[in-house]
């Protein structure tokens, strides 16, 4: 079992200190929880791979207090770099920089460029300023598996591997960042809490998506084999993924109720679940008012997606430790942060 760390002063300066020291401190932040290590601390950076059972071709994000301090990681000369930072810094962005060698490559998985991103979330501000390092930190959950929204999310898939975990509540995004490349050309590499519609906003252009995100949202990715670094290295077809198969539906008041019939011939009813992306009217099916049954849950109330990506990793994770075998979900609208929750949602739903 981790100890968990609290807000209080006394904590902020012990896991600081921790950090500094080369220990792993599992820590809130606006999106998910993050494992941070010193990020010049290649043995400490190593340990989060160990302790994730992460691929060393997967680089990790580095986080920085200050547009200063990422200066000193990265290469912050391009302008786009400075429009996302004033508009988007602190806040759920990453951007892609040239590297500067202060980083050790273990940290970037030996490419040319580092991912940066400065959190807004108050505790984590609190923790990167009593550390005084950029802090390397991946979503704090085992290689392919949910990502963390809360302290105990953490705890019960980590517990076991690490020491500390600073308990900052639920997280406020509930997905992770976007991660937007910044080179010659300027690419989304990930879909996240800031929509493409802000980041092409904010440049005065439209931003394209990398190539593999098209896929997948084309649901026509091929699976990456693992054997060579990728653009976004990260985006595996598969990823996020709860125990349970997952299965996505364009409309649930259309298709669950004839699905909900189907199923229960080939499974006992508490093996599959269904979720909604707003409370669902009542619906009958399956000879009862179908909407209210113990399986059946939803995303959020009002079909507001910022809400349903605030819940969908801690659903998924509840949905797993309840037991059930199949979960079938209603994919969000495509547009806005919806679009990324439907990134989510279909990678864990990848064979
Ligand atoms: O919201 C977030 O970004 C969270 C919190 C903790 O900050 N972090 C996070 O880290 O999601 P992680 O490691 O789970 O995902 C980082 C993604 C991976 O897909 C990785 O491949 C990609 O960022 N990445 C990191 N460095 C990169 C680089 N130099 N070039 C391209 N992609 C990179
Ligand atoms: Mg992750």
């Amino acid at each position: 079992m981790a100890k968990f760390l609290t807000d209080s002063p006394r904590d902020i300066e012990l896991a600081g200190k921790l950090l500094r020291a080369g220990t792993l401190v599992a820590i809130p932040t606006e999106t998910v929880y993050g494992l941070a290590a010193n990020a010049f601390d290649e043995d400490a950076v190593r340990r989060i791979f160990l302790a994730k059972g992460r691929p060393f071709i997967d680089p990790l994000i580095v986080h920085v207090a200050t547009f200063a301090q990422a200066g000193i990681v990265a290469d912050t000369a391009n302008p786009a770099a400075a429009k996302l930072a004033e508009r988007f810094c602190p806040g759920p962005l990453t951007m892609v920089l040239p590297k500067k060698s202060c980083v050790p490559q273990i940290v970037t998985a030996g490419e040319p460029t580092v991912a940066v991103r400065m959190p807004r979330h108050p505790l984590t501000q609190k923790i990167m300023a009593s550390a005084g390092v950029p802090l390397a930190a991946p979503s704090a959950n085992p290689f392919g598996y949910v990502s963390p929204t809360t302290a105990q999310h953490v705890q019960d898939s980590l517990g076991d591997k690490i020491g500390y975990i600073v308990d900052g509540g639920s997280c406020d995004c509930g997905i992770e960042s976007t991660i937007v490349l910044v080179g010659e050309q300027i690419r989304i590499l990930r879909l996240g809490a800031i929509t493409r519609e802000e980041i092409s906003e904010c440049l005065g252009a439209p931003v394209a998506l990398s190539r593999g995100l098209m896929e997948t949202a084309a649901e026509g990715a091929r699976g990456n084999d693992g054997a060579r670094p990728q653009l976004a290295p990260g985006m595996l077809k598969k990823h996020y993924s709860p125990h349970a198969q997952v299965c996505l539906v364009d409309n649930a008041e259309r298709e669950f109720p004839p699905l909900f019939g189907e199923v229960r011939r080939s499974l006992p009813r508490e093996k599959f679940a269904f979720v909604f992306q707003k409370r669902p009217p009542k619906l009958a099916g399956a000879g009862g008012d179908f909407a209210s049954a113990e399986n059946v849950f939803w995303l959020s109330e009002s079909g507001s997606a910022a809400d349903a990506a605030r819940a969908v990793f801690a659903l998924l994770r509840k949905l797993d430790a309840a037991g059930y075998e199949k979960i079938f979900i209603e994919k969000c609208r495509d547009t806005g942060i919806g679009a990324a929750v439907n990134d989510r949602l279909s990678r864990a739903a990848a064979k």
